[in-house]
C-alpha cells in the first residue's frame, strides 16, 4: 500500500531533518528532491556552461543517475544557487517528474521533501506539511551546518544567498514554492528537532491510523 507524505518549505527550514526522521519513525522511504536539482545544477557548473543554458541543463536532467545524488559537493552554497537556477526551467522540472511521482507511490510509504511536492508532484498526498522558520533562524542553522563542514563563509553571506534563493523559488513561473491550501504549517523557529518531529508525527498519525 502506498502512503505519501509531502513536505515543502523554504531553504534550510529543517524539512530534510523532519522528513528523514518521519521516514525512520514510520518505516517509509525518503526522497530529498532538492538533491535532483542540486545534481543537475552541479553538472552545469562542472561543464562550465552558463546557468541560463536550458538545453544543456535539460540534457543533464534527462541523463541523471541515482549515483549522481551521492556526490559530496551537492550541499554547498554554489551548488544551491545553481540548483535554484535550473529549477526555474520548466523542461528540467518536467524531466524529473515521473521519477518523483513513482517514488511517492511506492509500496510501504514515502516521504518527499522539496518546494512543489504538495502542489505539483503529489497534489493527492495523504499528508502535506509546510515547514518554515524565520530567515535569521534558517540562515543561522545553514551557517552552522556549512561551517561544521569546513566551508569558509559568513553568516551574512549565507543569509543573503538564502534570501535570494527563496525569492527566486517563490517567484518563478513554474511550480513556485507555495504552501498548498491543505498543508499543515509547522514553524520550527522556536522548536527543537525533537519538538518539530513530534509535531510532524502527530499530523501524520491523524491520517495514517485511519488509512
Ligand atoms: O536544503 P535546502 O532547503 O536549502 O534546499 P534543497 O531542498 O536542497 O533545494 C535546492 C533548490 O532546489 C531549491 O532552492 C529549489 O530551487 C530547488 N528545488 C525545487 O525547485 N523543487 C523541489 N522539489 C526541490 C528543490
Amino acid at each position: 500500500m502506498s502512503f505519501t507524505v509531502a513536505i515543502d518549505g523554504p531553504a534550510a527550514a529543517g524539512k530534510g531533518t523532519i522528513a528523514r526522521a518521519l521516514a525512520d519513525h514510520f518505516g517509509f522511504a525518503y526522497l530529498d528532491t532538492g538533491l535532483l536539482y542540486r545534481a543537475v545544477g552541479r553538472k552545469v557548473l562542472d561543464a562550465d556552461q552558463p546557468l541560463t543554458d536550458t538545453v544543456f541543463a535539460l540534457k543533464m536532467a534527462q541523463g541523471l543517475h541515482e549515483s549522481d545524488l551521492l556526490r559530496d559537493d551537492l550541499r554547498n552554497m554554489e551548488t544551491a544557487t545553481a540548483a535554484s537556477a535550473v529549477a526555474a526551467m520548466g523542461d528540467v522540472r518536467k524531466a524529473l517528474v515521473s521519477f518523483q511521482k513513482s517514488f511517492a507511490k511506492r509500496d510501504g510509504g514515502a516521504v518527499l521533501d522539496g518546494r512543489d511536492i504538495g502542489t505539483v508532484i503529489c497534489p493527492d498526498a495523504d499528508v502535506k506539511l509546510f515547514v518554515t522558520a524565520s530567515e535569521d533562524v534558517r540562515a543561522e542553522r545553514r551557517y552552522k551546518e556549512l561551517s561544521a563542514k569546513g566551508d569558509d563563509t559568513s553568516f551574512d553571506a549565507v543569509l543573503s544567498a538564502l534570501k535570494a534563493r527563496d525569492a527566486q523559488d517563490a517567484k518563478r513561473d513554474v511550480a513556485p514554492m507555495v504552501q498548498a491550501d491543505d498543508a499543515v504549517l509547522i514553524d520550527t523557529s522556536n522548536m527543537s528537532i525533537a519538538d518539530a518531529l513530534a509535531a510532524a508525527v502527530d499530523v501524520v498519525n491523524k491520517t495514517y491510523k485511519s488509512a
